[in-house]
Order: structure tokens, then sequence, then C-alpha cells
């Protein structure tokens, strides 16, 4: 009844410009602005909020105390958070007056976290919870199969993804979590369709048309439509949606609760500016009666 999740902690730098940056050009922002990302750090903070434990396992330089601060204001465990040498992962988001943007990361302490780190974060964890991981991090496979060794609930929620790393860890999930466009980026990489992928359930979020679940066990194939809103900053949705569903999971939920309840905070938080901070909490989602 923990989720322990590996993932990446970011500091999104937000800059409003008159136009993105050009070869060459030197440009003074008009606004500035930091908050906290990575979807790791955004999962954490979603599953908090939905009511479930969770333990961070992640790394920031000494630049992201603020970050780790922050996580565990909203709830999140954040004793297997380390601080490494590399400056913490960040994001430099151009925002330009047009709506446009262009987007720099730098992964830096994200991809510090080694097997041995993992290992220590999980002497706690048992049977009863769950091992949530994304690809913006180090030591994913190792990862996952010490949380399979030890019988956990093992999902991946494949995105931003790199089809080697997935291969390797298929056969250790539970579940498998990816939007529409990752879903067929994967099909097509290692040439299998989804039908046919050695994970019982897999679950693609569809953004304004809901989500499909596929349960490979039994062959069924649903779709569950989204709730209607009028979106104003789809940014965060996918990681809200997923925290939630892994948080109910982890409480025991059924799937289709799980991913009612998920599909209830997707559509809150596309109603809203911002990431993780603004991510709904449980009693936003019982509020709004969607
Ligand atoms: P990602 O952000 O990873 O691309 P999606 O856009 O598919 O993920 O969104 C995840 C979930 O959030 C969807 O399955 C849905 O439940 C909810 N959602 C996203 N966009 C909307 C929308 N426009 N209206 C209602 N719900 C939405
Ligand atoms: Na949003």
């Amino acid at each position: 009844m923990t989720v322990f999740n590996l993932g990446s902690i970011n500091a999104d730098l937000f800059y409003d410009v008159p136009h993105l940056i050009a070869p060459g050009e030197t440009l003074a922002a008009t606004r500035h602005f930091r908050g906290l990302g990575g979807k790791g750090a955004n999962m954490s903070v979603a599953v908090a909020r939905a009511a479930s434990r969770v333990v961070h396992i992640g790394a920031v330089g000494a630049d992201g105390r603020w970050a780790v601060d922050r996580l565990l204001e909203y709830g999140v465990d954040t004793r297997h958070i380390v601080e490494v040498d590399d400056p913490t992962g960040h994001a430099i988001i151009m925002v330009a007056s047009d709506g446009e943007n262009a987007i720099l990361i730098h992964p830096g302490a994200n991809h510090a976290v080694t097997e041995t780190h993992i290992a220590d974060a999980l002497t706690e964890a048992t049977e009863a919870d769950t091992f949530l991981f994304q690809n913006e991090i180090s030591s994913q496979v190792a990862g996952a199969t010490q949380a399979s060794a030890r019988g956990m609930r093992v999902v991946y929620a494949a995105a931003p993804f790199d089809a080697q790393a997935v291969k390797a860890v298929l056969p250790l999930l539970d579940a498998l979590v990816m939007n529409e466009v990752e879903a067929r980026q994967l099909s097509d990489a290692i040439g299998v369709s989804l039908t046919d992928l050695p994970v019982r359930d897999i679950i693609v979020t569809l953004g304004a048309d809901g989500c499909r679940w596929l349960n490979t066990d039994t062959g069924e194939d649903q779709t569950f439509p989204a709730i209607p809103v009028t979106p104003v900053d789809t940014t965060g949705a996918g990681d809200t949606f997923t925290g939630y569903l892994v948080a109910a999971l982890d409480r025991g939920m059924p799937m289709e609760q799980a991913i009612s309840l998920g599909q209830q905070a997707g559509a809150i938080m596309v109603t809203r500016h911002g990431t993780a901070d603004v991510i709904p909490d449980l009693k936003d989602v019982q509020d709004a009666r969607l």
C-alpha cells in the first residue's frame, strides 16, 4: 500500500520572450518563473494528492533542495531523494508572445541514480506495494528487476521512451501506461502490436477522447470516454492521470474505478494552468462531481 516512484525531478525554468531565440542571438526575457517539474516529480505529487503513500526515489544537486522541500510539502516521502554532485535536472522553457515554445532539457542529477540507491529504498518495500517508474532517469531496468523480484506491482509510464529500454522491462511489468503517440511509437519500434505485448494491463490515454484499457489476459479491449471539460492547458494531464490511476491500484481498487478516478483528475488538470503545483487533490475531484 505504498507507491515507490523511481522518477525524475526537474526545475522547470520558464522565460517569456518576444520571439523564440535565433542562432547567435542574445535575447532578454520579459518574465521568469520557476516551477517543480519532471514526470517523476509530477507523478509523485499526483499520487500524494490522490491520498496514497508515496516514496520518491531520485536525485537532485545542491541547487535542488527547494524541489525536495516542495515535494515534502505535498506529502511525498523524500528520504530516498539523494543529493549528488551533478546539477538538478532542468528544463529551459522559452515561451514566445505568440504562444510558441522551445524547450531545452538537461537530465543532470536524474542520470546519477544508481542500482544501489534503488536497492536501499526498496528494502522497505513489500508485495503489497507498487513500483512506478518512467524514462527520464537512470537504472530503470535495474529498478524494475529488483521490484519484480520483491513481488511488487510494477507499473511503467513509458514516456518519453527508448525502445530498447522498454523491451528489456516488458516481461517485468504488470501494467504499462502510455499516450496514443507513445503507444504507436512503441509498437513500431519493437515491431509488436499492443495486443501481443507480454504485459497484462495496457492503458493508452487518448486526450479528449479518454482512454483505452487492453487486458491481454482476457483479450478485452475497452474504451472509456473522457469527462467533457473546456481545456485551457493540457500540460500535466497524463502525469496526473497516471498518478491517480497508480494510487488507486495501489489501494486495491479495480481497474475500471482506478481509470475513472484518473480521468476525473486528468479532466480537472486540463482546466488549470501549470503542472505539479496545480495537481488537484482528492477533495477537488470529489467536489467537482464530474
Ligand atoms: P498526455 O498528457 O500524456 O499526452 P493525454 O493527453 O492522453 O496524456 O491525457 C491523459 C488523460 O487526461 C486522458 O486520458 C483524459 O482522461 C484526460 N484528458 C486529457 N485531455 C483532456 C480533455 N481535453 N478533456 C477531458 N479530459 C482530458
Ligand atoms: Na494543466
